[in-house]
């Protein structure tokens, strides 16, 4: 069975062709010099670029995978959750191909894509704890098996890319900001400066803290850092490189605390990581190394599937084909679609 699969959630347009799982191609046209000057993403200039390049993108993912529209088998796209202008872009060209060569055609959830990305790089036994940590996004779910997943907790404020881009907003570092500060912190002292990191009690209503959500905020460390930047001449290399090494160590504690703890709690001893902020190298060398000392199996898709792309939409469809399921050709975007 050959996938076509289409993504455009936010600001890059994806196409790919899945061959039985096998990924034949993922295109990825990234629109990060459009926004860069406006330090963060349009979604009026997102939508517009999507509708520039979706066309050249698809026809780049048939033509690397050495295929044409004759050989699919089936069309998938991302119909939530994302910015609804972005969506409709990838969905309608999507839908208007399904439509014409009378194919079936499967609406993903953008985040389902995510969780199961990792898979696109070989097999990962369910039942496993996932940490779907992007730039919209902050997550922890147990994913069961195809199409079931539980949320164990998210994020109360700032996403932890959101995080990473204001930061580098506030360093003057450019966007988008966690490739830049993933860099920068290596030169950095990693203990130069104790930001906060916070621990959050448990929610009125659980019965023991044992029950409680396995929340996140990043809101506190963001300001925590603004502060710091205000208060001190960061004007050396070196300085900037101690700020980000510091706050990058803030977040991935959080981020590792909480993941750690839902592993222990759900007692699968599998962590998955996925996501845009799931490409960062502090935090793929520590969850490997905390997975180690604590007999925890940790899978993070490789860098080319942490961030958004098609691949892993067409995966997400291609399990939905196989159960004989599609959708119409009716289905709409929504902005805050859930999982
Ligand atoms: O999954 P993604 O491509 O798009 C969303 O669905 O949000 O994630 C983008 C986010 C951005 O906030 C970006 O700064 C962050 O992922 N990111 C990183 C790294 N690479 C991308 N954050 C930390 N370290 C990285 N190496
Ligand atoms: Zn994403």
């Amino acid at each position: 069975m050959r996938v076509l699969g289409v993504e455009s959630s936010c600001d890059d347009t994806a196409a790919a062709v899945l061959a039985d799982g096998t990924v034949l191609s993922s295109v990825v046209s990234s629109q990060d010099a459009i926004h860069q000057q406006y330090g963060g993403v349009v979604p009026e200039l997102a939508s517009r670029s999507h509708m520039r390049s979706i066309i050249p993108v698809i026809e780049r993912a048939l033509a690397t995978a050495g295929v044409t529209l004759d050989d699919i088998d089936a069309v998938a796209a991302t119909c939530g959750p994302g910015l609804v202008g972005s969506l409709l872009v990838g969905l309608s060209a999507a839908k208007a191909i399904a439509f014409a060569r009378a194919l079936p055609f499967i609406g993903v959830n953008h985040l389902e894509g995510h969780l199961l990305s990792v898979r696109l790089d070989g097999e990962v036994p369910f039942p496993y704890v996932a940490l779907l940590v992007s730039g919209g996004h902050t997550s922890l779910y147990y994913a069961e098996d195809f199409g079931r997943y539980r949320q164990l907790g998210m994020t109360r404020d700032d996403a932890a890319g959101e995080a990473y881009d204001k930061v580098a907003r506030t360093m003057g570092l450019g966007f988008p900001g966690g490739r830049v500060i993933d860099e920068l912190a290596r030169q950095g002292n990693r203990t130069a400066i104790r930001f906060p990191r916070a621990r959050l009690k448990a929610r009125r209503g659980a019965a023991s803290s044992a029950d409680a959500a396995l929340e996140f905020s990043f809101s506190g460390l963001k300001t925590a850092v603004w502060q710091y930047v205000r208060d001190h001449a960061i004007d050396s290399d070196q300085a900037r490189a101690d700020v980000a090494a510091s706050f990058q160590e803030a977040a991935v504690d959080m981020l590792l605390d909480n993941s750690f703890v839902a592993v222990q709690r759900a007692a699968c001893n599998r962590l998955v990581i996925a996501g845009g902020v799931s490409a960062n190298s502090r935090l793929r060398e520590r969850a490997h190394a905390a997975g180690a000392d604590l007999g925890v199996s940790v899978h993070i898709p490789p860098m080319r599937y942490c961030t958004d792309n098609a691949a892993m939409i067409a995966l997400a469809a291609e399990h939905r084909l196989r159960r004989g399921e599609s959708d119409p050709l009716s289905i709409n975007a929504a902005a805050d679609l859930e999982l």
